[in-house]
């Protein structure tokens, strides 16, 4: 599945400084292919998770186009989009986005849950669960997990629907060097069996699993 982004940006206005525009993500042209691992780091404040969130269908440009198979996905209706975004697109997004009232493998069914009636692949999820590392911990509460656990739960979960594309927002932040390359090798071989994946991260310990390394900085995006 290709995603390519033309042109796209995105401006906030700042609260306090009244019309005062910020420019978040400066115009750019950004293609993703079938296969490949693309890194982007960055310091903070420089736009990633922006970028990542428009690429994901989450949030709408202030200008430009995101196209999936050249369908422009933020000129479809918003059902529309979010099937397109549960179905194809697998995004582990910064920070902790544990539902606190599941447990640990009902979190990682929850993409399947939300859009289908029949039961939830029990077993693909205890199976994602095993590969990162907390099959033990799978009947507990997110609450009972450590900050690196949950990321490594939110890592299973974008998995889960064999995504077509591949989106990650920090996916290692916490973990521990082992963790790290497990993570990084989970994302390595979805890319290697044929998804679109794109990477955020601060640090540049993924950058030897990377085909294409970028780096932004201040909303603009250049090639490393
Ligand atoms: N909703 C918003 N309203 C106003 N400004 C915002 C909003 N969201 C983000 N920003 C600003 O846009 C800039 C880029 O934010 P973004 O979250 O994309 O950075 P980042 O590169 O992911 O940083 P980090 O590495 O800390 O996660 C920041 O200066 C932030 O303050
Ligand atoms: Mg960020």
């Amino acid at each position: 599945m290709k995603l390519e982004a033309k042109g796209l940006k995105k401006d906030y206005t700042r609260a306090g400084k009244s019309g005062s525009v910020f420019e978040a993500v400066k115009p750019l042209d950004f293609a993703l292919k079938s296969g490949e691992l693309v890194e982007i780091t960055g310091r903070s404040g420089s736009g990633k998770s922006t970028l990542l969130s428009m690429m994901a269908g989450m949030l709408v440009p202030t200008g430009g186009s995101i196209c999936i198979d050249d369908m422009d996905i933020y000129a479809m209706e918003e059902e529309e989009r979010s099937k397109l975004r549960n179905g194809r697109i697998g995004l582990i997004p910064q920070g902790n986005t544990a539902l606190l009232s599941l447990t640990v493998l009902e979190n990682v069914m929850l993409p399947f849950v939300l859009y289908h009636k029949e039961p939830p692949p029990e077993d693909r999820a205890k199976e994602l669960l095993m590969k990162v590392g907390l099959f033990d911990m799978k009947d507990e509460r997110p609450n009972a997990l450590s900050g690196g656990e949950l990321r490594r739960m939110a890592v299973a979960r974008a998995l889960l629907m064999k995504p077509a594309v591949l989106l990650a927002d920090e996916p290692t932040a916490g973990l521990d060097d082992a963790n790290v390359e497990l993570v990084m090798e989970l994302l390595r071989s979805a890319a290697d069996e044929g998804a679109s994946v794109l990477l955020v991260t601060h640090e540049n310990e993924a950058r030897k699993y990377a085909d294409r390394v970028f780096n932004m900085a201040g909303g603009r995006l250049c090639s490393n």
